[in-house]
């Protein structure tokens, strides 16, 4: 099967990354969302990052034109229709991508594969809303999408060798690195990394060292990059207590519960860098 024209769901800023690099790659990209703004929005990052790399000389004039001109802004699903692949990178909410894959098995061409970024919800409930379960996988990219290498691919109960094989392709042709990856809970990524930052939370819920404290213990200790209160703020704190409940409801074990700390900013409205007040603030 030979992928040329994908649409990826949702503009935000894991959905307008992963509309960049395919559309750098060569795929014809609509890039959808609900409303004009979004997508526009999503369309300005995109633009921006290439103008970076114009200017920092990775990419020349002419390869920015053809990427932008192989973009195109959408806001009917219907377009759905032209496309071999859809990639749903939707908010992380199972009611809503659920909602979305019955509406896409409807739309789109028998052929279509329809995969999804979620971080951490089961790609067999998802594909169990469509009749085509066999074309249904995961393709979990890491923020920010055009700098991480990582593409996690997971099977979902029903995903068909074939189908695997075109994204674990596709993904390669992205200039990615795939991952092969069983359907449980987290995935491998976020089985590992989110405990590690519900933790960091906890040691500063507990009042054992300031924030900045535990960041720069994790960076100069550790050597990541960013310190787990400041790589939580840049994901998304309603996105973090999302896949702590995640794991806690489906491995029912307590060492993942999520803490009260992260809970009470959620509800504050403090999501992070894109609220502009998280652990830290950014105003
Ligand atoms: N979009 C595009 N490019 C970006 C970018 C963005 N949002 N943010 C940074 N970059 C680019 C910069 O343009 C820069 O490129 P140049 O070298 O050409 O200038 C390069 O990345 C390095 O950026 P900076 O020098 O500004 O800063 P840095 O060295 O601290 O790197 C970083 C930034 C790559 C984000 C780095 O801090 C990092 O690796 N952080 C950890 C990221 C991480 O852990 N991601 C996984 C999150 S978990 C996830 O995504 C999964 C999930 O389900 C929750």
């Amino acid at each position: 099967m030979n992928i040329k024209n994908v649409m990826v769901i949702g503009a935000g800023q894991m959905g307008s990354g992963i509309a960049q690099v395919c559309a750098q790659a060569g795929f014809n990209v609509y890039l959808n969302d609900l409303k004009e703004e979004f997508v526009q929005k999503g369309m300005g990052v995109i633009a921006k990052n290439l103008t970076r790399s114009v200017e920092k000389g990775r990419m020349s004039e002419e390869d920015k034109t053809a990427t932008v001109n192989r973009l195109t802004a959408s806001t009917d699903i219907e377009d759905a229709k032209k496309v071999d692949l859809v990639i749903e990178a939707a908010v992380e909410n199972m009611e809503i991508k659920t909602k979305i894959f019955a509406q896409l098995d409807e739309i789109t061409p028998e052929h279509t594969i329809l995969a999804s970024n979620t971080s951490s919800l089961p790609i067999t409930e998802i594909a169990a809303a469509t009749k085509r379960p066999k074309q249904v996988i995961g393709m979990h990219f890491m923020n920010p999408v055009p700098v991480m290498k990582l593409v996690e691919i997971i099977r979902g109960l029903a995903t068909t060798d074939e189908v695997y094989q075109v994204i674990e392709d596709m993904t390669k042709s992205l200039n990615k690195v795939p991952v092969e990856v069983e359907d449980f809970p987290g995935f491998v990524s976020n089985r590992i990394l989110m405990p590690m930052i519900n933790e960091a939370i906890y040691t500063l819920y507990e009042g054992v060292a300031s924030k900045e404290a535990i960041d720069e213990v994790m960076k100069l200790g550790m050597n990541h990059p960013m310190g787990p209160l400041t790589l939580a703020d840049f994901i998304g704190l309603d996105t973090c207590l999302y896949i702590m409940e995640t794991l806690h409801e489906g491995f029912g074990d307590d060492k993942y519960r999520p803490c009260p700390l992260l809970r009470k900013y959620v509800k504050a409205g403090w999501l992070g860098k894109k609220t502009g007040r998280g652990f830290y603030s950014y105003e």
